[in-house]
């Protein structure tokens, strides 16, 4: 029973005590003489304002972080338009934002937020492949948490048919970037990894509403994607016994080498060549035995010619 409770409760009420522990935090902290903002107040103008600028009360009340005071992820804010709502965020959050800042333009700060409440995911998207390279590489290439998740006031739970990250959505999310050719050419990555999976018979099943066909997750998993090539991968080496056997049963060693994203097999490489290699020599067999029926011909006609004149 308490185990059950901390496997299924415990992370949830982890995440809501963040919360909690927050949002005592900004109520104290942001200025004593004036309290805290709340959502009414940046929505009496941001609900109203046309554009990018705008957001939607109503969808974001429906949202997972619907309850939550603006100022929670929006710690600091510019501007003479805001005189007065701004809180003072921690050195971590700064340090953060700081690192992200390439990547996330208009409020670093509050993308930095997010590892507030979730410092679990934080951890393991830290020292992910795409952490890694937003964080400690300063690239903007790689995804932050609104890269996946979507607009930050609209999330909706996994579960949800709406959810950016759903089984069903994930593919088109991770292709956002992966179905990009500089991925391949900056990164050296195999070309058309999308592609390879949505031919292969996973990639048909999930199509076709399986739900227990494997999205891009299930194999390398989500906020602790590795490097294919670090032994850490589920998809390293003999790693993948373990991971296609989460569905596959007794998957063995040759089981689990038939699934990759490399372009085709040797063999059926090889074939294809031979078969072009063929049908060329034929062509050019065809086409010379032709030009020299043609040669001769007028020599003969030439041959016969001259014998007329005579
Ligand atoms: C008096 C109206 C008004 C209120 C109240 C207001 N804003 Fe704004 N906000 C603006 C305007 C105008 C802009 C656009 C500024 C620009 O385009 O440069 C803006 C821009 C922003 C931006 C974009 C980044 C930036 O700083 O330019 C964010 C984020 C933002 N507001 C959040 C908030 C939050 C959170 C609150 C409540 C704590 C809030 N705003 C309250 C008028 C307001
Ligand atoms: C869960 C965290 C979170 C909450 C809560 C939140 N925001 Fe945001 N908001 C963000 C993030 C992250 C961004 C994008 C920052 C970036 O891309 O640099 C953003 C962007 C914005 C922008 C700029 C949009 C643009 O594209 O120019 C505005 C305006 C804004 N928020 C207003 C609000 C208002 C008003 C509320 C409350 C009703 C609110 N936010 C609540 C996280 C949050
Ligand atoms: C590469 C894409 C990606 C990035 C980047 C990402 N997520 Fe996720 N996230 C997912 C996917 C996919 C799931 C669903 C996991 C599943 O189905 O098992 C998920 C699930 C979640 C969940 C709910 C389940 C859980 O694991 O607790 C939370 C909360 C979450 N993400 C927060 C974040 C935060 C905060 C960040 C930034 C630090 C972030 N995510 C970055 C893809 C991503
Ligand atoms: C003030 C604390 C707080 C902040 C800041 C915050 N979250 Fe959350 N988040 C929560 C809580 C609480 C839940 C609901 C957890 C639950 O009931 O499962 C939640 C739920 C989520 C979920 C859905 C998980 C599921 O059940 O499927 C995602 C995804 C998520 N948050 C991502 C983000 C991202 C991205 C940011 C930054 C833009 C962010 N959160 C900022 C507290 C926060
Ligand atoms: C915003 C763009 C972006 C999104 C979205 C994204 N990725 Fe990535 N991904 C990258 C970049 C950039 C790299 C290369 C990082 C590096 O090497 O520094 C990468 C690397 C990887 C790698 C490691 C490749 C290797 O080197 O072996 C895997 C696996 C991967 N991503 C899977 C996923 C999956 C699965 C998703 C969806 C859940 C996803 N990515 C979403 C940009 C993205
Ligand atoms: C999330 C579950 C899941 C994971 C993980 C998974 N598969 Fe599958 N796989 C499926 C499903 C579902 C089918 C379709 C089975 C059917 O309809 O007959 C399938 C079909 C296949 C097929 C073709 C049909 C067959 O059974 O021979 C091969 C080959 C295959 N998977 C190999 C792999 C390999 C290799 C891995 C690991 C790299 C893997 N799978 C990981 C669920 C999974
Ligand atoms: C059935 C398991 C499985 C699924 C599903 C899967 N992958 Fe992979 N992926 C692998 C394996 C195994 C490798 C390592 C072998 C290889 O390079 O082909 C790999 C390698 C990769 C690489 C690195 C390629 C390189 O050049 O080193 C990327 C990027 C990647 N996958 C992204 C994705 C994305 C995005 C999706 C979803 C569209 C996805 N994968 C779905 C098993 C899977």
């Amino acid at each position: 029973m308490l185990r059950i409770l901390k496997g299924v409760k415990g992370e949830r009420m982890r995440i809501w005590l963040n919360a909690v522990v927050l949002l005592f935090l900004t109520l104290v902290l942001i200025p004593v003489a004036s309290a805290a903002p709340d959502a009414a107040t940046c929505l009496g103008c941001h609900g109203s304002m046309e554009g990018e600028i705008n957001v939607n009360q109503e969808k974001y009340a429906k949202s997972v972080h619907g309850s939550f005071d603006c100022v929670m992820c929006h710690m600091a804010l510019k501007g003479e338009q805001h005189k007065g709502l701004s809180g003072k965020p921690d050195k971590a959050i700064l340090e953060l934002a700081a690192a992200i800042s390439s990547k996330s333009k208009i409020d670093p700060i509050a993308q930095a937020a997010c590892t507030q409440c979730h410092p679990d995911v934080y951890d393991a998207y830290k020292a992910s492949v795409h952490g890694q390279n937003v964080i400690i590489k300063k690239s903007s290439d790689g995804p932050v948490c609104t890269s996946c998740h979507g607009t930050p006031h609209y999330i909706q739970p996994n579960t949800s048919k709406e959810s950016l990250v759903n089984h069903f959505n994930v593919v088109a999310t991770c292709g956002t970037c992966h179905e990009e050719t500089f991925m391949s050419e900056k990164y050296g990555l195999t070309p058309h990894v999308m592609d390879r999976y949505k031919e292969s018979f996973h990639g048909r099943k999930l199509k076709l509403g399986d739900s227990g066909a494997p999205s891009c997750v299930n194999c390398h998993g989500a906020h602790d994607i590795k490097d294919v090539k670090d032994p850490s991968s589920p998809v390293y080496g003999a790693n993948k016994i373990k991971t296609c056997g989460k569905c596959h049963a007794g998957a063995t060693e040759k089981f689990v080498a038939a699934i990759t994203h490399q372009p085709q097999q040797p063999i059926a490489h090889f074939t294809e060549l031979a078969l072009i290699i063929l049908t060329i020599g034929v062509f050019a067999f065809i086409c010379i035995h032709v030009l020299l029926d043609i040669i001769a011909d007028i020599r003969n006609r030439l041959f016969r010619k001259g014998g007329d004149h005579e």
